[in-house]
């Protein structure tokens, strides 16, 4: 199937960067959030990202406002789904909300849309139920920071029908990411491995076994990891790492217990780079 039209929902973290490569791909993209703040930081943020580009002289200023004019940002659901090909949902990881979203879009969306969701580890499979077209719903896992990690994890749901699948991944292809296909499983592939290592860096630093400096020393430089995994948590947010923690925790028992460091910071509000705290102190 042929995708022109794309609608983002939310232009937070991962939406605003997904919203960014699809329109730097070619693809006319709405990016519609539930505030204008919201709307307002997604925007700005993919315009810092562009501008930088340019900056360095990797991409003309012409580009960029080539790809500005593809971006649509819109506080209103029915403008920016209403004739898209296919919505990439990026809404907050909770269940009944992202269920709720998905009715709604029903009554707007044309007959031929695509559903993808950006869920890093709820599932599909459930999502997919609510909907009149489980057919044509998948999971298209990103990265973070968006722009530049490779990976597209694509993950089928039990109704997922190959020319969805075969969609998706042309669709990886043409926005610059290397696909992998996962069966539905709690926090799929990645987040599985991923996550649990994260949660036992909390561990550790909770246990007092080092610093949070020398764990994430260690993994660096004992690994070869880009980042430490305290500090990658701060980055993807550990309220999100929590989520998937406790999704892995519920449906696989109690190996992936969440670590109660990671609980506390998450109950105090920090969330990491994006609340200006977390394991680490970024206002300073
Ligand atoms: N947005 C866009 N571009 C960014 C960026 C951002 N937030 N952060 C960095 N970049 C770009 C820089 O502009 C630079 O581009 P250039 O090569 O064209 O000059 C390049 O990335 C490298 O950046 P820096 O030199 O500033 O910094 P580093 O070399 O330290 O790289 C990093 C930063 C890419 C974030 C690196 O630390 C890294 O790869 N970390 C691991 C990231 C990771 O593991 N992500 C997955 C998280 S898990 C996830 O998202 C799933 C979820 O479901 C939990």
């Amino acid at each position: 199937m042929e995708i022109k039209k794309i609608c983002v929902l939310g232009a937070g973290l991962m939406g605003n960067g997904i919203a960014q490569v699809c329109a730097q791909a070619g693809y006319e993209v709405a990016l519609r959030d539930i505030e204008q703040r919201f709307i307002d930081g997604g925007m700005n943020t993919i315009k810092k990202n562009l501008s930088r580009n340019v900056e360095k002289g990797k991409m003309a200023q012409d580009e960029m406002d080539a790809i500005l004019g593809r971006l649509k940002p819109t506080l209103d659901l029915k403008e920016a789904a209403g004739d898209a090909d296919l919505v990439v949902e990026v809404v907050i990881e909770v269940m009944d909300v992202k269920k709720k979203v998905y009715q709604e879009l029903e009554e707007i969306v044309p007959d031929h849309c695509l559903f993808f969701s950006n869920t890093s580890g709820l599932s599909l499979t459930e999502l997919a139920s609510v909907t009149k077209r489980p057919d044509k719903f998948i999971g298209t896992h990103f990265f973070n920071p968006v722009p530049v990690m490779r990976l597209l994890e694509v993950i089928k749901a039990y109704e997922t029908s190959e020319e969805t699948l075969k969609t998706a991944l042309e669709w990886g292809k043409k926005i610059g990411k290397e696909t992998i296909v996962v069966n539905e499983a709690p926090a799929f592939a990645v987040n599985r491995v991923l996550c649990t290592m994260l949660n036992e860096a909390f561990f550790a630093l909770g246990e007092g076994i080092a610093s949070a400096e020398d764990i994430d020393k260690g993994m660096v430089l004992g690994c070869n990891h880009p980042i430490g995994p305290l500090a990658l948590s701060d980055l993807v947010g550990n309220e999100t790492l929590l989520r998937v923690v406790e999704g892995l925790h519920k449906e696989l028992g109690d190996k992936y217990r969440p670590a109660p460091l990671l609980v506390q910071l998450v109950r105090a509000g920090r969330y990491g780079r994006k609340t200006g705290k977390g394991v680490y102190d970024y206002t300073k």
